[in-house]
């Protein structure tokens, strides 16, 4: 009964919640495995008030990564004082990301220079100026609604599929606002869907 409650609540309040503004604000590496990876830098970037996000990776790997390391992510939300996890908690393995992932994968998997392939081998990669595109962010994410603002951390962890090695962690803080558009019909009917998605899920 008290599922079903909670279900309710938050359809009842996505319905008023037709646009998410996504807006990375800090980025730390927690660490790197020197083993395999000799530095890795990600950094966020705007260059005026009004222009795009910008992303940096860069980094120099010692061994070639393939689909033997699992990217996992997961997202948390700030409430109360601690971050407590989100149901938005997925695991891919490295070429799968990018090859598959619909949004992330294929946003970051676009913007490579044009004749990579996945597995990569070992070497020094600089992805300079990759712009992040969250404004058709397809998934509900399924908060509590504390508030209109909503203070989240995305861990990031990269490790060897076969030996449960760490190759890489890091966090990156976002702040999410929601917003609401009465006018916007067509978005509500893509936030509902969405909704009977992650209902399926639960
Ligand atoms: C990583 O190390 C390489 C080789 O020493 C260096 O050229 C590069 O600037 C470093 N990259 C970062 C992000 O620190
Ligand atoms: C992972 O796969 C890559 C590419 O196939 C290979 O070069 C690398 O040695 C493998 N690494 C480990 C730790 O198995
Ligand atoms: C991709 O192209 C760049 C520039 O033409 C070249 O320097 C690089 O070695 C190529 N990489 C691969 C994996 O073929
Ligand atoms: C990244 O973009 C900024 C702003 O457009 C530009 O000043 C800078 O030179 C670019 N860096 C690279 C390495 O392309």
């Amino acid at each position: 009964m008290l599922v079903v409650m909670k279900i309710l609540a938050i359809v009842y309040i996505l319905r008023l919640i037709w646009a998410m503004e996504i807006a990375p604000e800090r980025h730390e590496v927690e660490y790197i495995n020197k083993k395999y990876l000799k530095n890795l830098s990600v950094v966020f970037r705007k260059f005026s008030r009004n222009s795009p996000l910008y992303v940096s990776m860069e980094l120099e790997s010692l061994v070639g990564v393939g689909d033997n390391m699992t990217l996992k992510m997961a997202l948390y939300e700030y409430l109360a004082g601690h971050y407590i996890p989100t149901p938005l908690n997925v695991a891919y393995t490295f070429c799968d990301f990018l090859y598959h992932e619909p949004f992330f994968g294929q946003m970051y998997a676009k913007q490579f220079p044009e004749n990579w392939t996945c597995p990569f081998p070992a070497g020094e990669y600089h992805f300079v100026n990759m712009t992040i595109h969250l404004e058709n962010f397809p998934y509900t994410i399924p908060f509590t609604y504390s508030s209109m603002i909503v203070r989240t951390r995305a861990d990031v962890q990269g490790f060897f599929t076969h030996t449960n090695e760490e190759v890489f962690r890091w966090k990156t803080f976002i702040k999410i606002t929601q917003k609401m558009n009465p006018k916007d019909v067509k978005k509500n009917k893509a936030v509902k869907h969405n909704i009977n998605k992650e209902l399926a899920l639960i």
